[in-house]
């Protein structure tokens, strides 16, 4: 009895080692393939969950956890974010965005919100050629956070998108 019991709990941690292995394990999309289909996994994000977390308690207050915004807090990144990397001072944009530079996380981190947040919520228009926000990029652009320019710069670059479609 104890045998048959050890046994079942014994298969039961094998199966569980087994699916951690598989979800920790290279997406489906092996190195170098096709750069045209939307990546399988965030570049740049060494702990999804880490970022997960800091995009739900730093980010989600205005933006919804589900990127949607709304008309009285932040607008949505949900389909659009990825579309600021289209046009020239776009990505620089996306950093001096004050929500972004103002954030109390640390380079680091933010770096890691902002590769997870545009895979999360807007990876099919993610250029082909992206590449992943460092923290010593987000160090360098933060220190000049924008302020009242960011509504009138979002939607000039918005508009510039728009109308030069992917690269
Ligand atoms: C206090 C509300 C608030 C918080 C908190 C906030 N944001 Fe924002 N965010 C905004 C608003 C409003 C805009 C639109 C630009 C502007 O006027 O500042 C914006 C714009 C952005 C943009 C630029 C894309 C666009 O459509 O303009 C990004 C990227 C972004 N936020 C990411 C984040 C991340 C990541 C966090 C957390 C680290 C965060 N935001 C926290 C309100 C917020």
């Amino acid at each position: 009895m104890i045998a048959r019991v050890l046994g079942a709990v014994l298969s039961a941690a094998a199966l569980c080692a087994a699916s951690a292995l598989f979800a920790a394990g290279p997406s489906g999309t092996p190195p170098g393939s096709s750069a045209a289909s939307p990546p399988s996994s965030p570049a740049g994000v060494t702990n999804v969950q880490l970022a997960w977390q800091n995009w739900a308690l730093n980010c989600q207050g205005c933006h919804r956890l589900d990127g949607s915004g709304s008309d009285a807090t932040a607008p949505s990144l949900a389909g659009t974010v990825a579309k600021f990397l289209w046009v020239p001072g776009g990505r620089e944009y996306l950093i001096r965005v004050p929500g972004v530079a103002t954030s109390p996380l640390s380079d680091a981190d933010l770096a890691e919100v902002m590769n997870w947040m545009l895979w999360r919520f807007d990876k099919e228009h993610l250029p082909p050629n992206f590449q992943p926000f460092t923290a010593a990029e987000m160090g360098a652009l933060r220190s000049r956070p924008l302020r009242l320019e960011a509504a009138g710069m979002r939607s000039d670059l918005l508009s510039k998108a728009e109308a030069s479609g992917p690269p």
